[in-house]
């Protein structure tokens, strides 16, 4: 009976960042969970992720949708409907990191961040609102981070950009829950991805890291699986605008 909550059988999943780190263990996680998975990826040409969720009985295709490309992102989830009939479950599970100090932080850079972080969120959000609402259901999960709440440090524009993209889920959500939509939020804490690889390579910040988390080590893109299944599915029918941590206890402390 329990169990029931959680299948995604005959759902429709459209997933960003799918290609690597959290997003691709994501996608896998709602795969084995049931839903046939749409990728949107800017490399067509890589087939791996695809080739593993078809390997769990799926159907997965790849949607182009480079991310810098506003015209692209507007297509994507015309075209998951398009190729599989409908969206249920839209995953913004890609995003950028930029490191300087602010001072030197350049437009560009600033610009790019947003841009894919919180403006490309809000745009297929506002597609896959455009499909869900009127056909009263839909699960929308974007990822937000510890720097929805924090500042960080050398980080301007992600912090900015991901407490934009917390504000959005609320915002969306107040308006959608009562249309049977559900939009949340993801809080990664820190996750051993590429995203992180110059802070795990720096000694000193990677103890100091270790030390703050409660759990006592980096999060691994499987802890995502869990979380992503819940919100996609009927066990979180009830849930709407909600930031669900997934750190190692680091907001606790
Ligand atoms: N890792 C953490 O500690 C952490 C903490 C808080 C929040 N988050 C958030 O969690 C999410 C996943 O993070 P992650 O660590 O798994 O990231 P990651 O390993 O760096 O992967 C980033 C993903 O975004 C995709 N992407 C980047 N630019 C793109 C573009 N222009 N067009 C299409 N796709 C693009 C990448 O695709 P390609 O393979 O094509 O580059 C890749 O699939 C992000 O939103 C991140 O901000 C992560």
């Amino acid at each position: 009976m329990a169990n029931h909550l959680f299948q995604l059988d005959g759902k429709i999943a459209a997933v960003t960042g799918g290609t690597r780190g959290i997003g691709r263990s994501v996608a896998l996680g709602l795969a084995e969970a049931g839903a046939d998975i749409a990728l949107l990826q800017r490399n067509p040409s890589q087939l791996d992720v695809k080739e593993e969720i078809e390997e769990l009985g799926r159907t997965c295709h790849i949607i182009d949708c480079d991310l810098k490309d506003t015209d692209q992102v507007k297509e994507a989830i015309p075209k998951v409907v398009e190729n599989f009939g409908k969206v249920d479950i839209l995953v913004n599970a890609a995003g950028i990191q930029r490191r300087s100090d602010a001072v030197d932080f350049s437009e560009e850079d600033w610009d790019e961040v947003i841009n894919i972080n919180l403006k490309t969120t809000w745009i297929l959000c506002q597609q896959a609102g455009r499909f869900m609402v009127p056909n009263q259901g839909g699960k929308i999960i974007n990822f937000a981070s510890l720097l929805s709440y924090q500042g960080g440090i050398r980080v301007p524009a992600y912090a900015a950009s991901k407490g934009g993209v917390s504000q959005l889920t609320k915002a969306l959500s107040n308006e959608w829950a009562s249309q049977g939509v559900n939009v949340n939020s993801i809080v990664p804490g820190y996750i051993a991805t590429d995203m992180n690889t110059a802070l795990i390579n720096d000694e000193n910040r990677n103890q100091q890291i270790l030390d703050r988390i409660p759990a006592g080590d980096w999060g691994k893109p499987e802890d995502f699986i869990g979380a992503a299944i819940f919100l996609a599915s009927d066990a979180s029918n009830y849930v709407h605008g909600h930031q669900l941590a997934v750190d190692g206890g680091w907001m606790g402390r």
